[in-house]
């Protein structure tokens, strides 16, 4: 059978989204709370784990607790897909199932079809890609890729102090396999776009160049809690005033500074929390990114700068702590052009666009040739159950994916493209 003419199960595709998605789904949506080592993520892996066994897969599971399913032959380092299946608290069915589901149903159309390739196909997921519970995100695929050491990975704890190998003990996913792991050949993610550009564009496919960079930060403003009926205005020492002057400084810095500069505020705890009381303390995250370096170091001097002052205005004390920071990711451009090649000769009109979320194929890039396919999100709208893609584009992105990495995996070894 010719490469091009093959492509993936629509229906099992479809089935295998849908039976992953009733695990954590949130009622009377159609999304998903699989928040990353909890009961429900280790339902969903048991799962995911079950499908790779039936189609005969080599499994390993790693230190913390990726999993990769790699084909028995050809031997060699893999051509590699995969993204992650842990989800945000208020997270959509696709945004990483189905970067894994689609590398499982390409796997399996490869054996069926009985495709000879030179390389094995492997499939994973990592371990909290969202990193909503253990920040940073990508925390698996950072140690995987070398990016931090396995043991202060364990050691990350979550808002109620449960440390990550806590928890991979408890659900049994703590595994012996090495992380680093040994690089793959090379590494192409599928994943929703999770933004408005492909739908704006009247796109199917993206052809992903890149990450923008991610810096994000927990402020912490202590000040003086009192009476809220008595205490005059003038005499306030307010946690939840500044804590609501950061959030209204970072916005106008990204309205400021222009695209594709953004900053968002998705966090405040205020304490004690109650109606008739100055709060003592407020504790509240800054997400930044951009896709320039300079420029996303010159968001974040700007917001250090502004803490000194609202610190010294308000008498409050401010102390920071980076949660993640990541640089900007420049994907292989020889990965961008295969799949920008690979889309048209099915018939799309691929756009080349950075990526505006962080994923695993960000930290893959640390260590071979990657790259990442997207297709369209409704609206623009994901981290929301609300969350959607037409079944039509998932499909195409993942016949995208599947001759992407036929043509990855086929390449003479010695004249690879890596
Ligand atoms: C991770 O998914 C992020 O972009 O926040
Ligand atoms: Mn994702
Ligand atoms: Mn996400």
């Amino acid at each position: 059978m010719s490469g091009m003419e093959l492509a993936i199960d629509r229906g099992r595709l479809m089935e295998r989204i849908d039976a992953l998605a009733r695990i954590g789904a949130i009622d009377g949506t159609a999304g998903c709370c699989r928040l990353a080592l909890t009961d429900d993520d280790r339902a969903g892996r048991d799962l995911v784990v079950g499908w790779m066994r039936d189609l005969g897969l080599e499994i390993t599971v790693d230190g913390i607790g990726n999993v990769t399913a790699t084909m028995s032959s050809p031997a060699g380092s893999p051509v590699m897909t995969g993204s992650h299946i842990d989800t945000v608290a208020t997270g959509g069915r696709y945004d990483g199932n189905l970067g894994v589901l689609a590398g499982l149903e390409v796997i399996e159309t490869v054996i069926a079809g009985e495709i000879e390739l030179a390389r094995p196909l492997g499939v994973a997921f990592f371990t909290d890609e969202e990193g909503a519970r253990f920040p940073p995100d990508m925390l698996g695929s950072l140690v995987f890729a070398g990016g931090m050491p396995v043991e202060e990975a364990l050691a990350v704890e979550d808002a109620h102090g449960v440390t990550v190998g806590d928890e991979l003990e408890r659900i049994g996913y703590r595994g012996g396999a090495p992380c680093p792991a040994r690089p793959p050949h090379a590494f192409v993610e599928l994943h929703i776009e999770q933004g408005p550009v492909l739908e704006i564009e009247d796109r199917t496919i993206g052809a992903v160049t890149g990450v923008q960079g991610i810096s994000w930060t927990e402020v912490t403003i202590s000040g003086q809690s009192n009476h809220a009926g008595t205490t005059p205005m003038s005499m306030r020492r307010d946690p939840a005033l500044v804590a609501s002057e950061i959030a209204v400084f970072v916005h106008r810095l990204a309205l400021e500074m222009g695209e594709p500069q953004v900053a968002t505020v998705g966090r405040i705890d205020l304490h004690p929390n109650l109606v008739n009381v100055v709060p003592a303390r407020a504790t509240l995250t800054v997400d930044l990114r951009n896709t320039d370096e300079a420029l996303l170091q010159k968001a974040e001097a700007a917001l250090a700068g502004r803490l000194v002052e609202l610190a010294d205005e308000h008498g409050v004390e401010i102390d920071t702590r980076s949660l993640a920071r990541f640089e900007p990711v420049v994907f292989d451009p020889a990965v961008v052009d295969l799949v920008v090649d690979v889309a048209r000769a099915r018939g799309h009109d691929p756009l080349r666009m950075p990526s505006g979320a962080g994923h695993d194929a960000q930290m893959l890039a640390r260590v071979c040739p990657s790259g990442m396919i997207f297709v369209p999100s409704r609206d623009g709208i994901s981290h929301n159950p609300t969350e959607h893609t037409d079944p039509d584009d998932l499909v195409a992105g993942a016949n995208v994916l599947l001759h992407t990495l036929i043509a990855l995996a086929t390449d003479d070894p010695e004249e690879g493209r890596s």
